[in-house]
């Protein structure tokens, strides 16, 4: 269908007269296309990432468009894939020249030619991230929709312009796009895309673990995270990307006992976490929270179903997993680790709320209390209202709990009332073995409630250990 249709609106920041300007100049087509376009057309606000077609050299457009700019910004130019990109006005502009892409079977790396503007656009991967916007003087602004793109944004659909097999495999990132898109923009995946998927779920092995996280990252971030993590599984794509998670799947009956079923559990929690923040990394531990599950299901007739040290087992899992994936073995994991590995201490202490317990609970979760109450709450996935209202009462009760102890004993950022040096001047030691046992001791009579986190009081406490210890004062 030909379409006519004009959307001046969209290209209002002046950058766009600027980009039409440098290709008049060089006398060549231009447009901008794909993201943008997409999100404008949806009223989802103006991105900041534009990408421009040139019909030509997309390395020369982006330095005549950087000779017109103030400040002259850089051209980054990555020669190997025609592209360059300059940052202007906290926009990131990137150009690359209309190309005709063939691929081969045996090979990820497509053979480029120069082509047409249909040509680029036939080889992007939904209907609705192949729309562009004419930057021509005489047709500024003019849609060019070959592949009635704009009819799948309104009728929310998902769909390559070629064959599915043909898109999917040129790019197989473009089945976790799919997935990201639906989930993100709550498209459908049209259904011959959805069986191409997965018919050829296994190509993704050929993906590198930084460009399927980076998507990952986006499922999550999204208002429900289940659409994602249900068509991964759907499509096949689950197990290649999360094996921990396939895992978890189904539900065992012995001896007329079952036990839940830790994978849609999980898409329940991590929803429910969705609702309540927005830190990625927190999203990620309820992805996790339960992966220890699976190798530590035991049945035995006196207790049932049990999943001991599953947390401290998934926090070792934690790690494999973002190694596996190439994700940073950083401060960031740690936090995961250290949710996972903490994920069921609020529940035990939910049934008996002591002053000790909640001490050491915030001692030991530190700066990271928050997060892991905030975990806790989304883990109640029950269908029973009354016991969903009698967990949500008892976290309630370990969160007041927890405000009067802070108040009192201040454990958040606890720092010893008696520091190691004064332990050594007093008693006149080097470092030694001592110090540590009287430093840990002074923490755990604090923990205990044996004595207040004051100074004084720990010091007195200081001269019954180091007793203890047959340690005498030195003169000073
Ligand atoms: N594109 C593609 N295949 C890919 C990646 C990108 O065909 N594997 C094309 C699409 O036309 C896409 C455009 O390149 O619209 C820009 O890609 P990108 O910036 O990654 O995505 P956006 O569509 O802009 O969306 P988002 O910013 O949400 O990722």
């Amino acid at each position: 269908m030909q379409q006519s249709q004009f959307f001046e609106n969209a290209l209002s920041d002046p950058i766009f007269r600027t980009v039409s300007q440098a290709a008049k100049n060089l006398n060549l087509e231009s447009y901008v296309i794909g993201g943008y376009v997409r999100d404008y057309l949806l009223n989802r606000g103006s991105a900041k990432d534009l990408d421009f077609v040139a019909v030509g050299s997309g390395i020369e457009l982006a330095m005549e468009v950087s000779q017109l700019l103030p400040g002259r910004p850089k051209v980054s130019i990555f020669k190997h894939y025609g592209t360059a990109m300059l940052k202007f006005q906290g926009l990131e502009l990137e150009f690359v020249g209309a190309r005709k892409e063939s691929y081969h079977e045996d090979s990820r790396n497509p053979a480029v030619e120069n082509g047409t503007l249909e040509d680029d656009q036939n080889r992007r991967d939904f209907t609705v991230n192949a729309l562009a916007l004419s930057l021509d003087d005489k047709q500024f602004g003019k849609l060019i929709d070959p592949f009635n793109g704009l009819q799948d944004l309104k009728y929310k659909i998902l769909k390559t312009p070629l064959d599915p097999d043909i898109t999917y495999s040129d790019d197989p990132l473009r089945m976790l796009r799919a997935i990201r898109f639906a989930t993100q923009l709550k498209f459908t995946i049209e259904k011959d895309s959805l069986e191409s998927i997965k018919r050829n779920a296994k190509r993704i092995e050929i993906i590198s673990n930084e460009r399927i996280v980076e998507e990952i990252h986006k499922i999550l971030m999204t208002d429900v995270p289940s659409i994602g993590f249900t068509l991964l599984h759907q499509t096949g794509l689950l197990p290649y990307i999360f094996p921990e998670l396939i895992a978890l799947e189904g539900i065992e009956e012995k001896e007329g006992q079952l036990h839940k079923d830790n994978f849609w559990h999980t898409l329940e929690v991590v929803d429910n976490i969705a609702q309540t923040t927005h830190e990625l990394w927190l999203r990620w531990a309820a992805l996790l929270h339960d992966i220890g599950k699976a190798p530590t299901k035991r049945f035995d007739k006196k207790n049932g179903w049990t999943f001991h040290g599953h947390e401290f087992v998934g926090s070792k899992m934690v790690y494999k997993l973002f190694k596996r994936l190439n994700m940073p073995l950083n401060e960031k994991m740690k936090f995961v680790q250290q949710m996972v590995l903490m994920s069921s201490r609020p529940i035990v202490l939910a049934t008996e709320v002591t002053d000790s317990a909640v001490r050491r609970l915030i001692f030991d979760a530190g700066e990271h209390i928050d997060n892991l109450m905030t975990l806790c709450e989304a883990d109640i996935t029950t269908k029973n209202p009354k016991r969903f209202k009698k967990y949500h009462d008892n976290f309630k009760r370990v969160r007041e709990k927890m405000v009067e102890v802070e108040e009192r004993d201040h454990i958040r950022n606890f720092q010893p009332p008696v520091s190691g040096e004064e332990i050594m001047e007093t008693f006149g030691l080097s470092p030694s073995r001592e110090i540590g046992i009287i430093k840990d001791a002074i923490k755990e009579a604090i923990l205990e409630g044996e004595i207040p986190n004051e100074y004084e009081a720990a010091k007195t406490f200081m001269y019954r250990k180091a007793k203890e210890l047959g340690l005498k004062e030195v003169n000073r």
